[in-house]
């Protein structure tokens, strides 16, 4: 039988906080596949992503289908807006929630893993983060600072760890990020320039693919994901009105299931799908398809 065997693999996911976003939903899939899962984890959200795990909060969804419970190999502090250390600046690396954290930089986080594990450690990257200061304000009304925000860290922050990360992965090794069809269609409240990361995110993932390609043998594709009501989509303020349009208007008119998105990845990561590279795959229900809200124009 035709299955996606990971054993024997390791997996780093980025951008994992909470048990409600993709990453959580990826890592999981990722482990149900044989692969062993290290997580990496924004410093703002460590001390309660910690605290979930230990207080028992998320153990339902850490739930595997023998009954064990999810376990992450490592869970390391990053901040993917700094390359290395020094690029933070000081009132970042006084703050409570960092001082005592280590180089939590892109660098940092590739050097821990090393020193963990060996010099080529890895076979899956997942970058699942993002964050756009300013994602209400429609781009017409973002500013400079708040628009460049949105791509250091949504976009360049795929860049940075590629960059960094790539030389320590195996051949036949597979890089996944997360991007949304804000990049290619106008979708009205998804401001602050994080419609313009994702472009860019989509458009390194083509560049990527062909340099890590033939720089390391590995492989770098995106998810192109329908809405979800995450911690981070929150902060867009109407996603569950998106969510719901979604569901009304997608091929498949219901709504979309993380783990929908942790299955397509975990093939996407797989040995399965060896000749995929600089693909965006939507994982949607089929939403990317349509031209008009079902039921034409209101
Ligand atoms: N939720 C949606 O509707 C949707 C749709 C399409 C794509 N996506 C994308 O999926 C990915 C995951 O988002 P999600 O919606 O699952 O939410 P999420 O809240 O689970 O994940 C976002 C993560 O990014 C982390 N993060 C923010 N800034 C960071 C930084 N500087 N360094 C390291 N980590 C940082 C946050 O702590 C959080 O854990 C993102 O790229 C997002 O844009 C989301």
């Amino acid at each position: 039988m035709l299955s996606i065997d990971l054993t024997g693999r390791r997996a780093l996911v980025a951008g994992v906080a909470d048990d409600a976003g993709f990453g959580f939903a990826i890592a999981k899939a990722l482990a149900e596949a044989g692969a062993s899962v290290c997580v990496a984890t924004w410093p703002p959200a460590l001390n309660i992503f910690l605290n979930l795990i230990e207080r028992g909060r998320i153990d339902d969804a850490r739930r595997m289908p023998d009954g064990s419970l999810l376990e992450f190999e490592r869970i390391y502090p990053l901040d993917a807006v700094f390359d290395v250390l020094d690029d933070a600046p000081a009132d970042i690396r006084e703050n409570k929630r960092y001082r005592d954290l280590g180089d939590f930089s892109v660098s940092g986080l590739a050097a821990r893993l090393v020193a963990d594990f060996g010099e080529r450690p890895l076979d899956i990257l997942v970058h699942s983060l993002a964050n756009g200061p300013e994602v209400r304000k429609p781009l017409i009304e973002t500013s400079r600072a708040g628009y460049l925000a949105a791509v250091s860290a949504s976009a360049y922050s795929l860049v940075s760890m590629v960059q960094r990360l790539g030389p320590h992965m195996r051949p036949g090794g597979a890089v996944a990020s997360l991007t949304y069809l804000a990049s290619e269609r106008v979708i009205p409240g998804y401001g602050g320039g994080m419609s313009t990361a994702k472009a860019a995110l989509e458009s390194d993932t083509r560049v990527l693919a062909y340099e890590g390609g033939r720089a390391y043998g590995i492989r770098v594709n995106a998810i192109s994901a329908g809405p979800l009501a995450s911690r981070a989509a929150s902060a867009i303020g109407i996603i569950e009105r998106m969510v719901e349009y979604c569901r009304l208007n997608s091929p498949l008119p219901e709504a979309l299931a993380a783990r929908e998105v942790g299955t397509a990845a975990a093939f996407l990561c797989s040995p399965l799908a060896s000749a995929v590279t600089g693909a965006t795959l939507y994982v949607d229900k089929g939403y990317h398809a349509m031209g008009m809200a079902v039921g034409g124009p209101q």
